[in-house]
């Protein structure tokens, strides 16, 4: 399916509350993805990503425009069926990381597995594979608010990876990780995330993750302004920082 639509997603348009207090947060956006591709949304703050991200897994009812994720309206769904249509097929990783407090770290990666009635054993060992690989072994059994913003990051990642999602949304993965540990778990991301059958849209300042990604799209005010091959993006931010720190 490598190539095939993902996501079609024409004028989407989103307001919060009414009134005087009405705030326009998407004006009209228009995205395409492909299987296979991880794309990454940038944009001043208060420009609208979490919004479209959060509309794009399906958390969020749009106002307008059109949504087809993998063939599917999620707006188009009851709340049942979005419910189970969400746990099957997406996977986030939130700005804050949303970590369940009262039970393990471990139990909190296998949700996802626990969620769709996979066997308990098998749930917790493909947890426990997916905390290591973050670099997270020996904290299988802490409570979340033991760990370090960054650990507690890295737990968020594996869960959101967990059960394979055709759609990862990651709403600044890196923004609490030093450079070593962000290029190592966003690798881990570009692996499991982006295969034919998946894709990942990503929201993040971090220029140092640009490279992972295939497209940047810029946005603004509500909208989508520009979207660029991420290899010009880094060439051009390459030469910039160049220019600026001559050696
Ligand atoms: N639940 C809400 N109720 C009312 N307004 C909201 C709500 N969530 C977001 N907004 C507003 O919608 C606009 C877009 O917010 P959004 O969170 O999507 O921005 P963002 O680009 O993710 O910003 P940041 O980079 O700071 O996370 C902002 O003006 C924000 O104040
Ligand atoms: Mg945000």
């Amino acid at each position: 399916m490598t190539g095939s639509a993902a996501i079609h997603a024409s004028a989407i348009a989103k307001t919060y509350g009414t009134g005087d207090a009405a705030v326009q947060a998407l004006r009209g956006v228009d995205l395409q993805a492909n299987f296979g591709e991880m794309v990454a949304l940038v944009g001043p703050s208060g420009c609208g990503k979490t919004t479209l991200i959060s509309i794009l897994a399906g958390l969020l009812s749009r106002d307008g425009g059109e949504l087809r994720l993998a063939g599917t309206d999620p707006d188009a769904l009851d709340n049942n069926a979005r419910t189970l249509w969400r746990r099957e097929h997406v996977g986030f990783i939130f700005q804050q990381f949303n970590l369940v407090p009262q039970i393990s770290v471990l139990e909190n990666v296998a949700i996802p597995l626990l969620l769709r009635g996979d066997h308990r054993g098998t749930s917790l060992e493909r947890a426990a594979q997916l905390l290591e690989r973050v670099g997270l072994k020996g904290r299988e059994a802490s409570q979340p608010h033991k760990l370090s913003g960054g650990q507690q990051q890295r737990v968020a990642i594996a869960r959101s990876l967990v059960h394979g999602p055709s759609i990862l949304v990651c709403d600044e993965p890196t923004s609490a990780l030093d450079g070593a540990t962000g290029q190592r778990v966003m690798e881990l991301v570009r692996e499991q995330g982006c295969r034919p059958d998946r894709l990942v849209v990503l929201v993040t300042h971090d220029e140092r993750i640009f490279h992972f990604a295939d497209r940047i799209v810029h946005m603004d005010d509500g909208r989508v302004t520009r979207v660029v091959d991420a290899k010009s993006e880094v060439a051009a931010l390459r030469a910039a920082q160049a220019m600026e720190n001559p050696r």
